[in-house]
């Protein structure tokens, strides 16, 4: 277990030069400088170690970026080998060979048709299936705000020029965190984080989220279970999309794009949605000409279950934005992908300017390629495969005994990703007023425990890095469990008299 934390004194100490120098994103610097901070120096598996020595098991993969965990074999070689070659060339102007390797991987993969696919949900009768959008073309940058940005003017121009007499317009769910960058920001409905940014940003409508703990629709009281389970409801969610929807027909600005983290809403607090839903939407978004961009950016690569996510509801986007598990979280890289049909209305004489004005520095980044590459080998192989149902059912059971804990109010787990959300008061499901900062303390205590992760408000986010134990899992609900009646049985503010 790490020990107490103290303040540092030497002037060279990376913990000094830290607080010394460097803003942290998501930070609130006052509170970051009262006291000194974890410095990761090393990591191996799903243990980071820190500059003092001290080991912390990872449970929010690196924000939710690392898949095989730290300092993999296979992928730490692909860099390496690449490394010797080339880091990086311009992708204006010039191919490489890991980025073109990679797309071509990209489209193969995320082909629907390869998609395993669980049967469709059967409670109330669905539209006959539509043709499914066909994924072709991979468009490289940076991080999950870049790889939406990309995909927001890559529809914003398609609509501009096939639909010249339309403005593309878009829907979103309520509470959605798409990035920070102008454009994703304005796609998301983050109060928290984006608030002060509200006159920067472009407006977009939304729509209620399908929250089922928190739901109006749901008339079920709290019980000791998923409320996805054991909501009592009529759909109502699905509802809205098809009343917002025709709402804005009626006064003639339609939407042209609905934008949609598929199955689990991460930064919105983990918010888990009912089996059934993406597929019930989309049949209404298919119905009035919607394209569907998905953000995968946290839920793609295998962690909720599938490579693509919304292949579990038998959907495929025409857009799909990829990128924290990418490179299976070893460097910045993402990816946009699209349909021949959008690709080719791009496409023309030089001055008809049809060009895709866009692009970053380091797009198709060779490093970043290679291991992409390397992750995609891993996640293919059948031990991978079999390691990730095993840890599922771990994660399960794990989770388990949460429900025994009085300020547990819901757990919502969709793959390897889970939210756990503590009330005041289970059975009014009472928040925690967020100025308590519940959330926060619980991560502190987890980490003085040497468990790492991160809290969204008051809800504690877990995401298993692949290539965990049994053990490993199990140490992360226990040392959660023992964090939370820490916290429980001490008042805010208690900690700093
Ligand atoms: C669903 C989703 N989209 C987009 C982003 C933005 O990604 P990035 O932080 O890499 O810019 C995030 C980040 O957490 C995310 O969870």
């Amino acid at each position: 277990m790490p020990s107490p934390r103290k303040p540092h004194s030497l002037s060279n100490d990376p913990a000094h030069l830290d607080q010394q120098y460097v803003w942290h994103p998501f930070t609130q610097m006052r509170d970051w400088l009262k006291e000194e901070p974890i410095v990761i120096r090393a990591g191996r598996g799903a243990v980071l170690t820190d500059h003092r020595g001290r080991r912390y098991l990872d449970a929010n993969a690196s924000i939710w970026t690392n898949l095989h965990g730290h300092n993999h074999p296979q992928i730490n070689r692909a860099i390496e080998g690449q490394l010797k070659r080339i880091s990086h060339s311009s992708a204006l102007g010039l191919a490489n060979e890991p980025a073109a390797q990679l797309a071509e991987q990209l489209v193969k993969r995320v082909s629907l048709a390869r998609s395993p696919q669980p049967s469709r949900p059967t409670t109330t009768p669905l539209a006959p299936r539509r043709r499914q959008p066909v994924l072709k073309k991979v468009f490289f940058s940076d991080d999950g705000s870049t790889a939406m940005e990309a995909a927001l003017k890559l529809h914003h121009q398609f609509i501009h020029r096939t639909r010249p007499q339309t403005t593309a317009r878009y829907l979103s769910l309520e509470n959605s965190y798409h990035g920070d960058t102008v454009g994703a920001m304005s796609l998301s409905h983050s109060p928290l984080f984006h608030k002060p940014f509200q006159t920067i940003r472009f407006s977009v409508d939304r729509v209620m989220a399908p929250y089922c703990y928190r739901c109006p629709f749901n008339r079920a009281q709290p019980s000791r279970g998923d409320a996805r389970h054991y909501r009592q409801c009529q759909w109502e969610c699905v509802d809205q999309i098809e009343q917002t929807v025709l709402r804005a027909k009626t006064r003639k600005k339609p939407f042209t794009a609905f934008i949609i983290e598929p199955l689990i809403q991460g930064a919105a607090g983990m918010i888990a949605h009912p089996r059934g839903y993406l597929a019930r939407a989309e049949a209404i978004l298919r119905r009035h000409g919607i394209q569907i961009i998905a953000d995968e950016v946290l839920t793609g690569f295998g962690r909720t279950g599938s490579l693509i996510a919304a292949h579990q509801e038998g959907v495929q986007p025409d857009f799909l934005a990829l990128a924290k598990g990418l490179t299976g979280g070893y460097l910045p890289m993402a990816a946009t992908l699209t349909t021949q049909k959008v690709f080719d209305s791009f496409l023309g004489p030089y001055d008809s300017f049809r060009t895709f004005f866009h692009g970053h520095s380091f797009t198709g980044n060779q490093l970043g390629s290679a291991a992409a590459l390397a992750n995609l080998r891993i996640l293919g192989t059948k031990q991978s495969l079999a390691r990730r149902t095993k840890l599922e059912a771990w994660f399960e059971q794990a989770l388990e005994p949460l429900w025994r804990l009085p300020l547990v109010g819901d757990i919502r787990r969709v793959g390897l990703v889970a939210g756990i959300e503590l009330v005041q008061d289970r059975p009014t499901r009472s928040p925690f007023p967020l100025k308590n900062q519940v959330g926060i303390r619980v991560c502190q205590a987890m980490a003085r425990r040497g468990v790492l992760t991160r809290s969204i408000g008051n809800v504690i986010t877990i995401l298993l890095i692949y290539t965990m134990t049994r053990k490993q899992v199990n140490r992360i609900t226990q040392t959660l469990a023992d964090a939370i009646e820490e916290v429980s049985s001490r008042p805010p503010g208690a900690e700093d008299s």
